[in-house]
């Protein structure tokens, strides 16, 4: 494994339009698609999508969204969503366009997101999802201090891809 040998210069920077082009670039890729939510044809319209939903999201401080860079080089996205009626739960998604796997981004950017919101003091506990055949997210989780709070059949979200098979929620607890 190539490990990038200069993760202290990735850096999370607002989710914003000038990151549009290079989010189709790289997320209209079925090896990324395949084991997230992200929708695959992906298109224009969902990366506006995206875009303007972060960017409403973050103005109201109900959400923190960032594109995962490398010094200027974009490589990926990192989100943190509230979720409905829940005072200082958040869920976690990430994805990294596939020439940058098997660098440590992913990790840098989950261990950099959950340092700054441990920080802050404003977040309790932060879900997620993984897929059982995604073995580095579940690994990356992991290591970010993450436990398997149960194990359920997907079933119509993630665009149906992993239905009937395995899915883990995986929890944080940041503050009891
Ligand atoms: C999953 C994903 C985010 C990983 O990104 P990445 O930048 O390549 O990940 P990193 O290089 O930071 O770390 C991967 C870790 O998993 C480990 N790993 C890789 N394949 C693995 C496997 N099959 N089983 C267990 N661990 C594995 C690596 O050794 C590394 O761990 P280490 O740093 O402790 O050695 C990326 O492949 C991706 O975007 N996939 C598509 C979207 C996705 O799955 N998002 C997450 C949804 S839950």
């Amino acid at each position: 494994m190539n490990k990038n040998n200069s993760l202290h210069e990735i850096v999370l920077k607002p989710l914003t339009k000038i990151y549009i082009n290079d989010m189709i670039t790289f997320a209209n890729d079925i090896r990324v698609a395949q084991s997230c939510h992200l929708p695959y044809p992906f298109t224009l319209k969902n990366a506006q999508e995206i875009v303007t939903k972060s960017m409403h999201e973050q103005e109201r401080q109900k959400g923190l969204h960032f594109a995962i860079c490398q010094k200027e080089q974009f490589v990926g996205v990192i989100n943190l969503g509230s979720m409905p009626k829940r005072d200082q739960v958040f869920w976690l998604s990430y994805w990294v366009g596939f020439p940058f796997w098997g660098q440590g981004f992913a990790s840098t950017a989950v261990t950099k997101l959950l340092d700054s919101i441990k920080r802050e003091n404003k977040v309790s506990k932060v879900y997620t999802a993984v897929w059982d055949g995604n073995g580095a997210s579940k690994h990356i989780l992991q290591k970010n201090g993450f436990k398997k709070s149960r194990c359920r059949l997907g079933g119509q979200d993630y665009h149906n891809r992993f239905r009937n098979e395995k899915v883990w929620e995986m929890l944080l607890q940041i503050t009891k």
